[in-house]
């Protein structure tokens, strides 16, 4: 067989952009629609433009088992009610797979929670490597002023299960704005992930 070429791309920290990438996407505050618990607020910011709140620009070689998608996230800073802006969230469809995301620019926050609802928070900045492990619901959060930006790579058969989060009402607690920063609120709409599902995202691979 013929095997890959190697490839590099380069990451511009100050516009969250990378150079080189086969492919880029944004989304919009209106893609996000349902995320927050101020319903209220957010028709009010929509009204005032359907902005793009953030964007990717990933390489992406191929989907081969072992192979790695990588890239770099920009969000933009800003908040709907007491909430952040933040990404819609998910678990890998092949919920075993990691990733890694490096802190550029800004400040921010990985939200993760186990399928039985376990919550973590990790601080990202710049030079901040952050873990995801396997089996993680994951969503990145812009606590500061500026854009955050970082970037990720995954392993290339990943996928991504972007209707866990939505099928449980949420995520397990919210990120609201706090006098010294953040805080972790319970979310009334969440419903637990019957024990079975748990069972079945957690379960090793064959
Ligand atoms: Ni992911």
């Amino acid at each position: 067989m013929r095997i890959p070429d190697p490839a590099s791309c380069h990451v511009f920290p100050e516009t969250g952009k990378m150079s080189d990438g086969t492919g880029r996407y944004e989304k919009r505050l209106s893609d996000l629609a349902g995320l927050y618990a101020d319903s209220a607020a957010f028709a009010a910011l929509l009204a005032a433009g359907d902005r793009v709140v953030y964007d990717v620009t990933e390489f992406r070689p191929s989907e081969r088992p072992g192979d790695l998608i990588f890239g770099v996230t920009r969000m933009s800073p800003g908040r709907v009610g007491d909430e952040f802006f933040l990404t819609r969230g998910h678990i890998h469809a092949k919920s075993d797979r990691p990733e890694i995301y490096y802190g550029q620019k800004g400040t921010g926050l990985m939200q993760l929670e186990a399928p039985d609802g376990d919550t973590r928070v990790v601080e990202i900045r710049p030079q901040t490597i952050c873990y995801v492990p396997p089996y993680w619901i994951h969503r990145s959060i812009n606590t500061g002023e500026e854009d955050l930006v970082m970037v990720f790579s995954y392993p290339a058969d990943s996928g991504q299960d972007y209707g866990i989060i939505e099928r449980s009402g949420g995520m397990r607690q919210r990120v609201v704005a706090a006098p010294d920063g953040w805080a972790l609120v319970d979310n009334a709409a969440y419903v637990p992930r019957d024990p079975e599902v748990v069972r079945e995202l957690t379960r090793s691979p064959a």
